[in-house]
């Protein structure tokens, strides 16, 4: 449970409050590398911490992400005209280049330099594993590039995809470190869903309904341990990990690719849900691939705007007889809507001041700890939050048999660092 100022404190993102301030301390994912797919290309929208921006790449190939409005008068530059190395306001004919800065001002006297005068606020943007991150703070603070294993593997060992979800971004996350769910509301998927079917773990999920949660803090966030019961009193070991502000690793299953979120505010009642699927030692296979652009494992059948077919308009196509026949356990097909339906149906921002936490939420209560913690710290004396160093985005989840008295996170400690080239630990 949190006080209401706490909630607030974590739910708001916009650039002036204190959370939105550290939340731009980080590279964030702004937008798909396939949403610009070629050099000027049309123009895309882009939301984030409530700041509405423009994205486009120019003539050659550079990206810019700006404010999305024309400095002159207001007018939205998605209907601008993309056109030799800057987007055009189609109303009187102001360009800007990739940095936000008036290169031309063609309603104004030719001898006018008033065009070099005016730069609208924009933000570094950059391709990394099919992903465009932005930084969005201060210019003298900007780290180096995020390198989050997922994104630094070669491209054919990597699919990533983003759903637009309808709730704040901390009870989305939340569902991504409350590894406790999995056996109630996923568990009509796990046997069946191609891309985790299969997997010995599996069966210790479904036959243990009871983890026992030991969550440790790592140097980025913290390590989520959740214990089974294994064979001969030994345990299995789910390990997420969470990397400061909003990004996790689900530990993986048997030989399938490694999938994870990141969950990025759009503003304080939507969210991106971004999931990403790899393989640290081997590329994709065809019928993983297919499987993932089709909407299983963690991704979801989305439309155009990336708003999933599933959604709250039509009650997420609700199944009441998959429901009582066991075949899935709330009746929402898919892992992604699964979540998503549960998460949105707590309302946009969910009241913390309500809530009835039990053992099973020791990720949850430590996670909000550890970042209201690090809000405190970043506003008071200026230290750099968990998460920002690239030793802290190189980690790895894991899931592993262990002998009763082995602490997880000593018999773990290697596979949960990212050694490149080194098959993830998994049962
Ligand atoms: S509003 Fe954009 S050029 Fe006038
Ligand atoms: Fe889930």
């Amino acid at each position: 449970m949190l006080r209401k100022e706490q909630n607030d404190l974590l739910t708001q993102t916009g650039p002036d409050t204190p959370f939105g301030r550290m939340f731009r301390c980080y590279w964030i994912p702004a937008l798909l590398a396939a949403e610009l797919p070629e050099n000027d290309c049309p123009p895309v929208r882009v939301k984030l911490l409530s700041e509405r921006l423009i994205a486009f790449r120019d003539t050659n190939g550079c990206y810019g992400l700006m404010d999305e409005f024309c400095a002159h008068r207001g007018v939205s530059l998605w209907f601008g005209r993309n056109e030799d190395c800057g987007l055009r306001c189609p109303y009187h004919g102001w360009k800007y280049d990739v940095t936000g800065q008036c290169v031309d001002m063609p309603n104004e006297p030719e001898q006018s330099a008033f065009a070099k005068k005016v730069k609208l606020s924009s933000y570094p943007l950059v391709e990394r594993g099919g992903v465009l991150w932005t930084y969005m703070g201060p210019p003298a603070s900007q780290p180096p590039l995020p390198e989050y294993e997922f994104a630094m593997v070669p491209a054919p060992q990597t699919y990533t995809s983003k759903r637009w979800q309808e709730c704040n971004w901390l009870q989305a996350m939340e569902g991504g470190i409350d590894s406790s769910h999995v056996s109630f509301l996923h568990r009509g998927d796990i046997n069946t869903d191609p891309l985790f079917k299969g997997a010995r773990g599996n069966q210790y999920n479904l036959g243990d309904l009871r983890p026992v949660f030991e969550v440790v803090e790592s140097a980025g966030g913290l390590f989520i341990g959740a214990r089974r019961n294994a064979e001969n009193g030994h345990y299995y070991w789910r390990i997420t990990q969470w990397v400061m502000p909003s990004f996790t690793i689900i530990p993986p299953r048997g030989n399938h690719s490694v999938h994870g979120h990141f969950w990025i505010p759009i503003d304080d009642e939507t969210c991106w849900a971004w999931s990403f699927d790899y393989h640290p030692t081997r590329a994709l296979t065809d019928e993983e691939l297919t499987a993932m652009r089709a909407g299983k494992g963690i991704h979801a059948k989305v439309d155009g705007n990336y708003r999933p077919l599933a959604n709250k308009d039509n009650d997420y196509l609700m199944d009441r007889a998959a429901q009582k026949a066991g075949r899935t356990y709330s009746g929402i097909e898919g892992f992604a809507m699964q979540d998503a339906s549960i998460q949105e149906s707590m309302g946009p921002i969910v009241d913390r001041t309500k809530e009835t936490l039990v053992s099973t939420d020791s990720g949850i209560i430590m996670a909000r700890q550890r970042l209201l913690r690090a809000i405190k710290a970043f506003l008071e004396q200026d230290v750099m939050p968990p998460g920002v160093a690239l030793e802290h985005q190189r980690v790895r989840s894991a899931a592993v048999v262990l002998p009763p008295d082995q602490p997880f996170k000593d018999a773990a400690r290697e596979a949960l660092i990212a050694h490149p080239g080194v098959a993830p630990a998994s049962v």
